[in-house]
């Protein structure tokens, strides 16, 4: 594990980049067979680099530059359970969630496969209506309350494959403090037939506490007795015993592990969303989709290793052609969150300015990552990407088939996320300077056969591998997260001074602030 600056094949792409910096504007467009030698299909999905503004040479030496960083070794250690998580002395071990038994590492036991079995039956009863709330009624809603990792992920999976099954139960999904989410959450509902999920791996996150603490006040003053809670009341922790103090009877508890980050969760009991939307066989699916991608990335030599080529393509365009964004573009409505949930997967990994060892990285790691769901983003920011100064780089994700009737409608779909990536490939020469579009904008097309568990779980495992390989390059911990220590413990005197205690020590900013709050807020009863 080195400085990335220092090894020779970093220094050997810096001088291809400024050497490419000197070809034709279309140079890409011009070169023959592309999608040939540079799309690669995988069951399921096809991952098409060819608009990447890549040839044999730089290929050649992003995977020289891979080799430099030891990435197969680092690889070996991921799976096999190493402390790669060196500031919490941790391994990440989200691959052996969706591992076949026999294959996870010891640390891991047979907690999985019970907890699992749990999962599956306890789901299975609540989507059949055997299992019934405090009063006998069956279960017809779930309100979800988790952040960051213990919410983006579920409330994606279950946008993408809610679909997947008849019985699935409604989701209303809370993660944010603002009262509005948990209000608008439970404003229909009747906590008879309703089933809370608190999911959070430490248990003490404010957000979670302060939504889990109100939902179960709206409930307890409803139904009138705190036992109810107990057919009512589920959660998704490592600490059972705070979940416990909180009121959830340790049999309604579904372990979570210090080995599996909050943002690589969605494999464990958290992916429970999915069993109740979906079915229990459509998590199966999901598991076995990233089994697929864990075992490809695993075994496939660097110049057809999706995930690799994915992270590598992608320091080419952040450290070497300048790209200060990455664009996720999903052209498919079920996968409108996919932006939000690998803005917290990539950059809360890769937003990092230290080195393993503690000394600053010298060259930049993880960009802004951003995105929307096409077509809706041709018609809001996609005139940036046409002729805006700023280079980018960007993700399409097609779904070949829909789950609807509607073929006219999706033909037109894909025509536009197809036309859109050739827009950016090929450009347009004109006279009129402003009607003018430069090309070369580096894109890869993902190109699902369809949006099924295998699939999404496929897609998600994608690109963790990506980030992990790209923390590796970069030389950074891409499992800790201490950058939002710090805004949680500033909240803290802040919510006291707006609740009336002097802001007088706070910086003329913030003081003047929460002063000015306090003059213009109208009285409320107390929180
Ligand atoms: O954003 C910080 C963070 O710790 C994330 O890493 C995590 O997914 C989220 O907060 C929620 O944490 P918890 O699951 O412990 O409530």
């Amino acid at each position: 594990m080195a400085n990335p600056e220092q090894l020779p094949a970093w220094q050997s792409l810096a001088q291809l980049a400024a050497s490419a910096a000197s070809r034709s504007a279309n140079w890409i467009a011009g070169t023959e067979d592309r999608f040939a030698q540079f799309a690669i299909a995988f069951p399921g999905l096809l991952a098409d680099f060819s608009k990447q503004q890549i040839d044999a040479e730089i290929l050649s030496g992003l995977i020289q530059l891979a080799t430099e960083a030891q990435l197969p070794l680092q690889r070996d250690r991921l799976f096999r359970g190493d402390s790669l998580n060196v500031t919490e002395n941790r391994p990440a071990l989200h691959t052996a969630l969706r591992a076949a038994p026999d294959a996870r590492p010891p640390i891991v036991g047979n907690e999985v496969e019970t907890t699992f079995k749990r999962l599956a039956d306890f789901a299975g009863a609540v989507r059949n209506g055997t299992y019934r709330g405090f009063s006998g009624k069956a279960l017809t809603d779930v309100v979800h309350i988790g952040i960051g990792g213990s919410h983006l992920g579920p409330e994606l999976a279950v946008e993408a494959l809610g679909g997947h099954a008849a019985e699935g139960l409604p989701c209303h999904f809370v993660a944010n403090v603002d009262g509005n989410a948990l209000a608008s959450a439970l404003a229909t509902l009747n906590p008879e037939t309703t089933l809370f999920i608190v999911v959070s791996k430490s248990f003490s996150t404010l957000e979670t506490q302060v939504n889990a603490s109100s939902a179960r006040s709206w409930f307890v003053e409803r139904v009138g007795r705190m036992d109810a809670m107990a057919r009512h009341f589920v959660a998704i922790t490592t600490d059972v015993q705070q979940a416990q103090a909180f009121g959830i009877r340790p049999e309604n508890v579904y372990p979570m592990w210090d080995w599996v980050g909050g943002r690589f969760s969605l494999w464990s009991a958290v992916g429970l969303p999915i069993q109740l939307a979906a079915g229990p066989e459509a998590f199966s699916g999901f598991l076995q989709g990233a089994r697929a991608m864990d075992e490809h990335f695993r075994t496939a030599p660097p110049t057809r290793n999706i995930p690799m080529l994915m992270a590598l393509i992608g320091i080419w365009n952040y450290n070497f052609l300048g790209a200060t964004s990455q664009a996720v573009l999903p052209y498919d409505q079920r996968l409108r969150l996919l932006p939000s949930y690998l803005q917290q997967l990539e950059m809360e990994s890769n937003g990092k300015r230290v080195q393993l060892t503690g000394e600053p990285v010298s060259v930049d790691t993880m960009p802004i990552v951003w995105g929307g769901e096409g077509t809706n983003g041709q018609h809001a920011f996609h005139q940036l990407l046409h002729q805006g100064t700023r280079a980018f780089a960007a993700d399409f994700v097609l779904t070949a088939n829909p789950a609807h009737a509607l073929e006219t409608h999706h033909r037109w779909l894909l025509a536009n996320g197809l036309a859109q990536s050739q827009a950016m490939l090929l450009g347009h020469e004109d006279t009129d300077p402003h009607r003018q579009v430069t090309g070369n904008k580096p894109t890869t097309t993902i190109l699902l056969d369809e949006l099924s568990p295998w699939a999404l779980g496929a897609l998600l495992a994608l690109y963790e591998h990506k980030v992990f390989c790209q923390g590796v390059i970069w030389n950074i911990n891409s499992f800790d997260q201490w950058g939002v220590e710090l805004g949680k413990r500033l909240a803290i005197p802040i919510f006291e001074q707006l609740g009336g205690q002097s802001a007088s020590r706070q910086d003329s900013s913030t003081r003047g602030l929460v002063t000015y709050i306090r003059t213009h807020r109208h009285s409320r009863s107390a929180d």
